[in-house]
C-alpha cells in the first residue's frame, strides 16, 4: 500500500487526485488528523487513517502494512516540526515501510538561512541512516507563495520585500503533486535526490514587471526594504517571534540566493514543461 501524510493539505490532496488516476483507491492510505477533512473520499475504498504527528502510536497504527510512503514535510516550525518529522520517520521504520519519498527544500544545507531547511536537513539525514530506500524532492517555493510574499502588491504591483536581487525558481504545487504520483507508482526507489523547480528563476523586480504587464499596474516596482523593518512589520501584524523569525528567514534565504537554482528534473517526471510564473500570475487576474 502507498501512504501519504498530510493527505488533506494542498499538496497531499493534489497528489491524491493524481494518484487515483494511476492506482485503485484500495491501494492508498491517506493519513490525516481529521478524517472529516477527506469526507469526499469516504466510501471510495481509500483507507483514511487518523494520526497526529504529535502522537507516535497513532502514526504507527496509520503506517501498518504500508510499503511506500510519501512523507510531506510538517507545517509546524522550529523544534516542534523537527520532532514531528522525526516521529514520522521512526514510525515508518518501525512499521517496515520500504520506500519513502520526502518533500524537502531546495537548499537543506548547514549554512541555510531558511529555518525550515534545518528541519529538512535533519529529516533527510534520518531517512538516509534508515534501511528505507528513498527519493527526496527538494522543492523550490510554490507559485502560491507569491501572493503571500507580496501581499497588497497583488492590488497595485508595489512590492515591499527584503529579498535584494535574490531570485526564486518558483514551482507549481500541482506540478509537484503530479510528479509525486508518478514516483509513488513508479519503479523501485533508488536513493535519488531531485531539485524540483520551475523552469526559470524570478527576482521580485521581475515579478513586479510581470504584474505591470499582466495586470497593467503602472506603478509596479520592487522596493528592497530592510530585513529589520520587515521583521518589525510582521510582529506588528501580530505574528509571534518564532513566526516572524520564520518568515524573515525565508526572505534572508531568497536574498542569499538559496532558491535560485533551476533544474530540469520536474520536466523529466512530467514529460512536459512545468507551469511557469507568468502562466500562474495570468491565472490570478
Ligand atoms: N515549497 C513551498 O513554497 C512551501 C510552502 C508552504 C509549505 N511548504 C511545506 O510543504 C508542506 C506541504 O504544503 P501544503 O501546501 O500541502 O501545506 P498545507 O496545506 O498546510 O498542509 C499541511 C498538512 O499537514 C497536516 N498537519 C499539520 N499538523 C499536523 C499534525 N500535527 N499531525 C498530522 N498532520 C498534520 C495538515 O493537516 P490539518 O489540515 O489537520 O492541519 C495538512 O494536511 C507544508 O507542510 C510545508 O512543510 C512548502
Amino acid at each position: 500500500m502507498i501512504a501519504i501524510t498530510g493527505a488533506n493539505g494542498n499538496l497531499g490532496k493534489a497528489t491524491l487526485s493524481f494518484l487515483l488516476k494511476k492506482t485503485k483507491p484500495e491501494n492508498i492510505v491517506a493519513v490525516v488528523r481529521d478524517a472529516g477533512k477527506l469526507s469526499e473520499y469516504a466510501g471510495s475504498g481509500m483507507h483514511i487513517r487518523v494520526a497526529d504527528y504529535e502522537d507516535q502510536e497513532s502514526l504507527e497504527r496509520a503506517l501498518t502494512g504500508v510499503h511506500r510512503l510519501l512523507q510531506i514535510s510538517a507545517s509546524a516550525t522550529g523544534v516542534r516540526a523537527m520532532a514531528q518529522e522525526t516521529r514520522v520517520v521512526h514510525a515508518a521504520v518501525k512499521c517496515g515501510v520500504q520506500e519513502i519519498v520526502y518533500t524537502s527544500t531546495l537548499f537543506p544545507e548547514e549554512s541555510a538561512h531558511f529555518h525550515a531547511a534545518h528541519i529538512c536537513r535533519n529529516t533527510e539525514a534520518l531517512v538516509r541512516q534508515s534501511s528505507m530506500r528513498y527519493i527526496f524532492f527538494r522543492n523550490s517555493m510554490y507559485h502560491e507563495t507569491i501572493p503571500l510574499f507580496i501581499g497588497e502588491a497583488m492590488g497595485d504591483g508595489r512590492i515591499f520585500y527584503p529579498s535584494g536581487n535574490g531570485r526564486v525558481s518558483f514551482v507549481s504545487r500541482r506540478d509537484i503533486a503530479e510528479a509525486l504520483s508518478h514516483v509513488l507508482t513508479g519503479p523501485a526507489f533508488n536513493n535519488a535526490i531531485h531539485d524540483i523547480t520551475g523552469p526559470e528563476a524570478f527576482s521580485f523586480a521581475d515579478i513586479a514587471l510581470e504584474l505591470k504587464d499582466i495586470a497593467g499596474y503602472r506603478d509596479a516596482a520592487h522596493t528592497d526594504i530592510s530585513p529589520e523593518d520587515y521583521r518589525k512589520g510582521l510582529l506588528g501584524f501580530g505574528l509571534d517571534e518564532e513566526e516572524a523569525g520564520f518568515y524573515a528567514s525565508m526572505a534572508d534565504s531568497i536574498r542569499a540566493g538559496e532558491f535560485e537554482k533551476t533544474h530540469h528534473s520536474l520536466e523529466g517526471f512530467l514529460g512536459r514543461k512545468p507551469l511557469g510564473v507568468q502562466q500562474y500570475l495570468r491565472g490570478l487576474f
